[in-house]
């Protein structure tokens, strides 16, 4: 059996635990798809960095284009954040006919089109179910559980740094900079939080959840957003003595063919079930015409959730190797691009 060799591009929260997960449940991993799965190289900023597992050195660099370039890697797994350098690293990897897991919200939302397409154009397979709702299976379930369905609403807390802050701030009267402090710590928030707090990582995962729940491009600045960096605890204090729970609550409505999409700090009732979604967990309601309301729920960020999606993500890669069915079930729902590519 080959082993099927991955490339990954970070080694922080996240690709600390694809390596844990990769390593830990190996055999298992082995027989879903027939053959073991080696990481071969691990591109991080500082090779000399202490790491909080156990690496073999040789397999660090500090060149990105070395683990591209791999003649032996065939699947590259981007999670070291980044918007333009790391398109440029993605886009040359699928030149290179290989395929991409990626947990980086950031740059699907503001590059899936162009990223998506070049996929398709190469028979690659680009997975991003890690980007988000971190350990829940949302983007999945959007494509497939409700492809026979007309999704009318997609709502729910999708950013799992700022629903710690809020919950800590209402449950322990804990002040904004402190737990904001803790939730970096717990490697829950962005390299840069001021995209967490001010609401732009939850809209560019409402950006995503709406291009595949409503089988249209919805870019960035469709979404109005504004986040919690103002909110005090009194706010907090008033919502509850009125029987409300602040949260950050992503809402993207489609009446007829007109869709709205916001991101906004909004009074939830206690005996909603959004209002007892607590801590790093998040929610996503959606509302389709035949099915009615669902709801999932799960953590949303931290290492082991994260990479929970993203190891499967691996898989479902791998799987279509051994079927020889890369990109062909390729999941392109930026519907402008794809009309594009399939027209040349
Ligand atoms: P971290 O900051 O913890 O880790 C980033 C990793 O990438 C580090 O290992 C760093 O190296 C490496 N890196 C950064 N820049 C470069 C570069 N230019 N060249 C080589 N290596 C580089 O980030 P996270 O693991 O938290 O997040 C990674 C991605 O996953 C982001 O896109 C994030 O939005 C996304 N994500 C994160 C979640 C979370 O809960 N943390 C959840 C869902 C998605 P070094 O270790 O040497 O510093
Ligand atoms: N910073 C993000 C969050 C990571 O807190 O939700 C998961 O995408």
């Amino acid at each position: 059996m080959k082993p099927v060799k991955i490339g990954l591009l970070g080694l922080g929260t996240v690709g600390t635990g694809v390596v844990r997960i990769v390593e830990g449940n190996q055999e298992d991993l082995s027989s879903q798809v027939g053959s073991p799965i080696i990481i071969e190289k691990i591109a991080v900023k500082n090779t000399e960095k202490d790491r909080v597992i156990p690496i073999d050195r040789a397999k660090l660099t500090e060149d990105p284009w070395e683990v591209i370039r791999h003649p032996d890697i065939s699947i590259i797994v981007e999670v070291m954040g980044g918007i333009d350098q790391t398109k440029e690293y993605i886009l040359e990897a699928l030149e290179r006919g290989k395929h991409i897991v990626t947990a980086n919200k950031d740059l699907m939302a503001l590059h899936g089109s162009e990223i998506l397409a070049k996929a398709q154009e190469k028979q690659c397979d680009v997975f991003y179910e890690a980007s988000v709702a971190g350990g829940i299976p949302i983007i999945r379930t959007l494509i497939e559980g409700f492809s026979s369905d007309r999704i009318t609403r997609i709502m729910g807390i999708v950013n799992g740094t700022t629903n710690y802050i809020l919950t800590k701030m209402s449950q322990e009267g804990v002040s904004y900079e402190e737990v904001l402090a803790e939730a970096q710590a717990l490697g829950y928030a962005e390299a840069d939080p001021t995209s967490d707090v001010e609401g732009l990582d939850a809209a560019r995962k409402m950006a995503i959840l709406s291009t595949l729940g409503f089988r249209t491009n919805v870019e960035l600045k469709d979404v109005t957003v504004k986040g919690i960096s103002t909110v005090t605890r009194e706010d907090i204090t008033y919502a509850k003595r009125l029987g409300y729970e602040l949260k950050l609550l992503g809402i993207a409505d489609r009446i007829d063919d007109e869709i709205t999409i916001s991101v906004q700090p909004t009074m939830v009732r206690q005996n909603h079930p959004i209002a007892s979604v607590n801590g790093v967990f998040n929610a996503v309601y959606v509302h389709g015409e035949a099915v009615g309301e669902t709801m999932f729920y799960g953590a949303g960020a931290g290492e082991l959730p994260t990479a929970t999606s993203v190891v499967a993500d691996i898989v479902a890669v791998t799987k279509n190797l051994k079927l020889g069915v890369n990109g062909l079930k390729a999941i392109v729902p930026y519907k402008q691009k794809r009309l594009q590519s399939d027209e040349q």
